[in-house]
């Protein structure tokens, strides 16, 4: 199938408005060059006048996603934000995640959001630790992935050693759409399978076939040994490769592959491209009791993210909604399925990188952003009225866990507020031991501690300290077999807390411990993830 075929919006069969819609997030490790493509993959679009308009970073122009002090001070991104941009009458919705590996517990909820996720590669290095983590969520849910192999324009790994390494490291088949024609210094273009051309640093077309074969007729080409290189290389992959499939793509177990350089610009285009035309409606949304369909009538959609203060002038959280299905109109009455209260929704917001704007109308797939004074958490699913429950939005056990010392006694009652608070927003996880009154914060990075301790000292007034517990793993508990969970928790009763909402959680001081009681009560599951609601 050729993108040429498909590519004019007039030549779409009339589509239900949800149907234009493409959801999607780029996951990626630190400096793997997720930010540079989202200001070409914007300024391809024609959504911003000037790429640079995004970048958080230190000496760079600022947008309102670095608003927090923290996030300024150390130059990354700790928010996500949402950035909504049309191509070709399509309306694309890209969520940001933190590349931040402190802040992955973020970052993997903005992914069950998602339709799609392009997965940005350094071609120096491969596969690195927060790919393989983002790629292991994004699995599963099956949400179908681009891969974008960046900075071509450098020296790196060969375009079939990169391959191989992907497919092996993530079990996953690929199939390339964008071939180099050398890297670095060396770098003469790049094959485009799908128009079937070959093209020239500067993205200008040289060359063009039918069948790839027919290059060899190009003498120009010919003559490049890096061309030849660069062709014998794809056929090669792709001899070893599987064809495009646009239904396995879908169901999250076939990957495109594009090289370029979001710095030079090199297959950005082409990027877009394989977005607009191939990347999936939105999808059915796990629920309780049953999935939620797009096209259904009826409004819904569930919070994977609250932010506190975007505006510091209005102290407001803005509630992150995924519409699920229905047409959302602006004053339209929602219930929280979770406190059963209803809440007219009168100022819900579209996002446009820096800017914000009442959002009037929006459908599946579309991102509203909804002010309020704390009613809304995360995994909280909102409806005309059905009681519907979107499943799939976890709380992560927390890596390092602090006991809260407050530096002032006088202080409790604000501090037990400011830490329900920040936990419903999904700041932290909030535990007490059933022995003893202690509070205790689960965060998955230490990152997290720092804007949990500043937030609550300038928002609440309550200086807070933490300090360290003997405690390395927490898991969940649960048992079908409500005697054999009392046992346990009386054998561990120091060890012992609870969550938010009551649930057990043990905490033990290291995974032999925690292994030690898994083997001691095999009736038990002892779970790293626990549902939000
Ligand atoms: P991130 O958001 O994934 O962390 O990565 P970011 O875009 O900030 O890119 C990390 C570094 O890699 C930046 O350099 C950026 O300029 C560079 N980079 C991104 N894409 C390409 C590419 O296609 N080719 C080459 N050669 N470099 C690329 P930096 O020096 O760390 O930052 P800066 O001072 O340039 O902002």
């Amino acid at each position: 199938m050729s993108m040429t075929d498909l590519s004019p919006e007039q030549d779409r069969v009339a589509v239900a408005p949800f149907q234009t819609r493409r959801t999607f997030a780029i996951i990626s490790h630190p400096d793997a060059g997720k930010t540079t493509l989202t200001e070409r993959l914007l300024a391809a679009a024609g959504a911003i006048q000037a790429a640079g308009a995004v970048r958080g970073k230190a000496g760079a122009r600022s947008t309102r996603s670095d608003w927090m002090e923290i996030e300024q001070k150390r130059g990354i991104s700790i928010t996500s934000s949402v950035m909504t941009f049309e191509l070709n009458g399509l309306t694309l919705n890209l969520l940001d995640t933190p590349g931040h590996s402190d802040f992955s517990e973020d970052t993997y909820r903005t992914l069950t959001a998602v339709d799609a996720a392009i997965m940005v590669i350094d071609a120096a290095k491969g596969i690195e630790a927060q790919t393989l983590k983002l790629f292991e969520v994004c699995r599963l849910r099956d949400i179908p992935i681009i891969t974008f192999i960046n900075k071509v324009d450098r020296e790196g790994l060969g375009p079939l050693d990169l391959m191989d390494e992907i497919a092996g490291k993530l079990a996953l088949d690929l199939t390339p759409i964008l071939w180099p024609i050398g890297q670095g210094v060396d770098f003469h273009g790049y094959i485009d399978l799908l128009e079937k051309r070959v093209l020239n640093p500067a993205g200008k077309p040289i060359a063009e076939y039918e069948e790839i074969e027919d290059l060899l007729d190009n003498d120009a080409l010919v003559d490049d040994p890096v061309f030849m290189t660069a062709l014998e290389s794809l056929e090669l992959a792709r001899s070893a490769l599987p064809p495009f499939d646009l239904a396995t793509f879908h169901a999250g177990h076939l990957s495109p592959v594009l090289f370029g350089s979001a710095l030079k610009g090199i297959g950005v285009a082409e990027l877009l491209r394989t977005l607009g035309e191939w990347g999936p409606e939105p999808r059915p949304q796990p629920a309780i009791p049953l999935p939620i369909q797009p096209a259904d009538k009826k409004v819904s959609g569930f919070v994977f993210k609250v932010q506190a203060n975007m505006d510091a002038n209005h102290r407001d959280r803005i509630a992150f909604v995924r519409l699920c299905s229905g047409t959302f109109t602006r004053g339209m009455r929602l219930k929280n399925v979770r406190s059963g209260k209803d809440m007219a929704v009168s100022n819900p917001m579209f996002f446009f990188g820096n800017d914000r704007e009442l959002a009037e109308e929006a459908v599946a797939g579309d991102i509203v952003g909804i002010p309020n004074h704390g009613t809304l958490s995360v995994g909280d699913t909102l409806t005309e009225g059905a009681t519907i429950n979107v499943t799939g939005i976890p709380n992560f056990a927390p890596e390092i866990i602090r006991r809260v010392r407050l530096m002032d006694a006088m202080k409790t009652k604000q501090m037990a507020k400011a830490l329900n608070d920040l936990a419903e927003e999904g700041v932290a996880q909030v535990f007490r031991r059933i022995m003893g009154s202690d509070w205790i914060v689960g965060v998955v990075g230490p990152l997290q501690l720092e804007v949990l301790g500043s937030r609550i000292a300038k928002e609440y007034g309550v200086p807070i300290d933490f300090e360290s517990m003997n405690y390395e793993v927490a898991r969940w508990v649960e048992s079908d077999d409500p005697e054999e969970l009392k046992r346990f928790i009386a054998a561990q009763k120091n060890n012992i807390a609870e969550d938010r909402t009551g649930s057990p959680v043990f905490l033990a001081q290291n995974a032999w411990w925690a292994d030690r009681a898994k083997q001691d009560f095999p009736k038990l599951r002892f779970m790293a993830t626990k549902e939000r609601h």
